[in-house]
């Protein structure tokens, strides 16, 4: 199976769950994932960080597989075999950092934890709370850092029940075109020449 037939599958069999990332678990895992994506291509970005945007909580899907190893709760690091499999690290970079990138947002901006869903604040102190100054400078050298705010302020707004989206066949033609790019180093996942 390719890698996007792989990425629909999940979506389809696992798509109507509540998504967990949402501030009040009112609209689905696709949901989600659509509402995400569109904002990323509202506000331009590139192709990869819309496809980041999409595919930021499909390990939270992956670990609803049976055949999946869910003993691991950190969903954003889950994602990454799967992607990496076949997405540059314009893709796998901002999905990787999008929960970093709510600690680094909580210490950076002070308005920023009051609009965080009560789950959303229990689980930032199981992933390390806010940063620290220190932290929060390694986080801004790191490449994708710029990337994984942008990501993480779009999955925060991507919760609105009803709001209208393409279809996940829109954004599975994205993905199509994003892994056609020619590849650099597949053994690394760093191969898309879409990479910034
Ligand atoms: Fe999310």
């Amino acid at each position: 199976m390719s890698l996007i037939a792989r990425i629909e599958q999940i979506f389809t069999e696992h798509g109507t769950a509540a998504s967990e990332g949402a501030r009040t678990g009112s609209v689905s895992a696709l949901e989600h994932a659509l509402q995400c994506a569109q904002l990323a291509e509202w506000a331009n970005a590139e192709p990869s960080l819309v496809a980041a945007a999409l595919l930021h909580d499909i390990g939270h899907l992956v670990a609803l597989d049976p055949d999946a190893d869910d003993t691991d709760d950190v969903h954003e690091l889950r994602a990454l075999p799967l992607l990496g499999a076949g997405f540059g690290a314009g893709v796998t970079e901002p999905v990787r950092l999008h929960v970093q990138a709510k600690r680094y947002l909580v210490a950076k901006d002070s308005g920023y934890a009051a609009t965080l869903s009560p789950a959303s604040v229990s689980s930032l102190a199981l992933q390390g709370g806010p940063m620290t100054h220190d932290e929060m400078q390694l986080f801004e050298e790191l490449p994708f850092a710029q990337q994984a705010i942008s990501l993480r302020r779009w999955d925060d707004l991507a919760t609105q029940p009803g709001k209208k989206t393409a279809p996940l066949e829109y954004y599975l033609a994205l993905l199509e075109d994003l892994q056609q790019q020619p590849f650099v180093d597949s053994k690394i996942g760093i191969g898309s020449l879409s990479v910034a």
